[in-house]
């Protein structure tokens, strides 16, 4: 089977481990974890040291918890996106408004933003509320989908205009620009990655939050840590076991250092594949906004014939090929059925019709060949 999506670990992994094993540093303290948090932090552009956190989904919610989102408060954010971002708002106590993603991007449309915020909420004694729930609204969450940033600069000056925090969900997205600038220099309060097995560098699971507020990283590495302030085990608020161990960043750190190396592998896959299916009638490519050098976590098309796309997944299994179906939004998710929500034309049209191709950084030449050539098969 050609799989999905599978991790590269040809590097500095073993070893790393080993070291580990032989210091005794295995656990939530260790020199591994200090140079991950220095090497996220380099990767991002952000002149803070990063806070490594267990996974990218406890670092969403050490980061919304930061930023001051309350129990009983809502959070602006696409429905197109993996259900780990809305938990993290949920686990907050909040509920997340849920928007449609742009079509030239599959990421948060900020003319909705601003349509939603300048028709729905309510300024009341200086808190800004939704119209219809009184809820506050605490902070926006805009999302990398698949690597692609979102369009960062129109997003945080309407966040900005309403006295909204923003963080971004960059799971996917180290390795990312935007109009030239890393993911860490987009304006966001702060940024979360993902460190899943899933993802272009991984380490095993793990996240990171950085962020240019010190004061704010501070209070993000003071959560995770169980809000201790002091050795004789005094903790000043509620805080969270949220640090990731020794092990997860021996192998996060082998893997970032060849992040330029996994990205590269990443572009050439999806460049090849969007060549290979360029002007194919019912085929179009992953979005590519004028702003974006995606690190091309994901590669595959859109099949314009939704009812054709069981078949071209069973037909590329029979063939060996892993082919699985790709997010379903969160206006779709019985958590979140009673979440507030807008229109959903762009995500409820791309969703059904996403096919996911394989793109492992370790994919061989031959591999993609088979695949495209499956594919035209299947489809002609
Ligand atoms: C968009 C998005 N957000 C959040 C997460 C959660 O990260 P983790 O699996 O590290 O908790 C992921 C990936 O898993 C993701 O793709």
């Amino acid at each position: 089977m050609i799989p999905l999506c599978v991790p590269n670990l040809t590097g500095n992994e073993a070893r790393y481990l080993q070291d580990c094993v032989d210091s005794t540093f295995v656990s939530s303290v260790g020199p591994f974890v200090d140079r991950l948090e220095d090497m996220v932090a380099a990767a991002a552009g952000c002149p803070l040291r990063a806070v490594a956190t267990s996974a990218g989904t406890t670092g969403l919610h050490a980061a919304l918890t930061a930023v001051g989102v309350e129990r009983d408060d809502l959070v602006i954010m696409p429905a197109f996106t993996f259900v780990a971002s809305a938990n993290a708002v949920a686990q907050c106590g909040a509920a997340p408004w849920l928007l449609d993603v742009a079509e030239e991007s599959w990421t948060l449309d900020p003319a909705m933003l601003e349509q939603v915020l300048k028709t729905e909420t309510v300024h009341d004694k200086a808190v800004l509320r939704h119209r219809a729930s009184g809820r506050r609204v605490a902070a926006v969450m805009p999302v990398h989908v698949l690597g692609c940033p979102a369009d960062m600069d129109a997003i945080v000056a309407i966040a900005r205009a309403y006295g909204l925090k923003v963080v971004a969900d960059a799971a996917a997205a180290l390795g990312s620009r935007y109009n030239g600038q890393r993911v860490g220099q987009l304006g966001a309060d702060l940024s979360v990655i993902s460190f899943n097995g899933n993802k272009t560098v991984t380490a095993g699971g793990g996240g990171a939050v950085i962020g240019t507020d010190a004061d704010l990283v501070t209070l993000v590495r003071h959560l995770t840590t169980t809000a201790r302030v002091s050795s004789d085990y005094l903790h000043d608020r509620v805080g969270f076991n949220y640090r990731m161990t020794n092990l997860q960043a021996a192998v996060g750190c082998a893997q970032l250092e060849r992040l330029d190396e996994f990205v590269g592998a990443k572009r050439r896959i999806r460049a090849t594949y969007d060549n290979a299916f360029a002007g194919r009638v019912g085929i179009r490519p992953f979005p590519r906004p004028a702003w974006a050098e995606s690190e091309c976590w994901f590669s595959g098309f859109i099949l314009e014939q939704a009812d054709r796309l069981d078949g071209l997944r069973a037909g590329l299994r029979e063939r060996g090929i892993d082919a699985r179906p790709f997010w379903r939004p969160m206006h779709l998710q019985p958590a979140f059925a009673q979440a507030p929500r807008s229109m959903m034309s762009v995500t409820d049209w791309i969703w059904p019709r996403i096919v996911t191709l394989p793109c492992s950084t370790g994919l061989s030449d031959a591999d993609l060949a088979t695949v495209i050539s499956a594919v035209e098969g299947i489809l002609s």
